[in-house]
């Protein structure tokens, strides 16, 4: 689906797409998108093997972290008048998911305009329709400034409003990404939420130098919340957020029974909640 114009990142929203639509375990999980399948590639599959090879927990980790954005996401639709989904990928949770796509709230999906006019081609072709309240917003978050992209959409940042980024924040260049999660980057209203998952700076070296030595070049950037939940956290007070949970995925794995493999780098991999005072 991506054709990697982007530096090849986009690719790894085929990756998750194999994952959601072949993994037993996404049954297991009651993962059933039904667009899924419109997104799936041989790319994909390919590079779903090979993070499989470099990260045991890949597999493991993505799904459970699916299925608990996914309650997640459900929760800001019924909360929130505005949703923002950056990196947005072929998720489209923002059209099968009732709370999501009913019209109370207006959705906003950012990523790299390749990825996201391929979406809207696929989902055309399909005659799929998209929402009224739905707008895919253009936007590379390493050098566009995804405030005003999201003004000129119809973004209102006098209104709170939920932004959500799912496996993307640790792919983002280290100060870039410091940024992003400025308040006044998003333009996010005071008692607006804040959800993402994000890596330690040991999973982000240990897995670039797996990576490196694999394809000869490294794919994340450098991790700009230290090297542990308390130190996340500590980093989002910082900015202003109140009201910061902070909970590593191997805890979210045994909440949903899908435990099975041990991360070897225990508690590095954190899903961050947090609000705006
Ligand atoms: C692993 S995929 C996750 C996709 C989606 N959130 C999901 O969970 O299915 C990472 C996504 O982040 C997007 N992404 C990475 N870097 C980006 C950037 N600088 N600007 C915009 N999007 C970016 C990629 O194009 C890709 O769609």
């Amino acid at each position: 689906m991506s054709d990697g114009s982007g530096g090849g990142v986009q690719i790894t929203a085929d990756a998750l797409i194999h994952l959601r639509a072949r993994s037993p375990l996404a049954r297991r999980l009651a993962i059933e998108s039904p667009y899924d399948r419109l997104f799936l590639t041989e790319a994909g599959a390919g590079l779903a093997k090979m993070a499989l090879s470099l990260d045991p927990v890949y597999e493991q980790f993505n799904l459970v972290r699916y299925a608990w954005f996914t309650r997640r996401m459900s929760q800001h639709a019924a909360r929130y008048g505005q949703v923002v989904v950056l990196g947005a990928g072929y998720d489209t949770r923002s059209i099968a998911l009732p709370e999501l796509r009913a019209g109370k709230c207006r959705v906003f999906e950012l990523d790299y305009p390749d990825v996201l006019s391929a979406k809207r081609r696929v989902l055309g072709d399909n005659g799929v329709a998209l929402p009224e309240g739905l707008r895919y917003v253009p936007c590379d978050l390493n050098a566009d400034d995804p405030g005003s992209r999201l003004a000129a959409a119809g973004f209102d940042a006098s209104a709170p409003a939920a932004a959500v980024m799912e496996g993307v924040f640790f792919f983002l260049g280290g100060e870039r990404a410091a940024a992003l999660l400025e308040p006044a980057s998003l333009g996010l209203a005071r008692g607006s939420a804040l959800t993402f998952d994000a890596w330690t700076e040991t999973r982000t070296r240990t897995l670039n130098e797996k990576i490196m030595r694999k394809t000869g070049h490294r794919l994340f950037g450098d991790a700009p919340l230290g090297d542990g939940a308390e130190e996340a956290a500590a980093a989002l007070r910082r900015k202003g957020y109140g009201d910061v949970t902070v909970v590593a995925l191997d805890e979210i794995a045994r909440q949903y029974g899908v435990d099975a493999i041990a991360d070897p780098m225990r508690n590095s991999w954190l899903v961050i909640d947090a609000r705006l005072d």
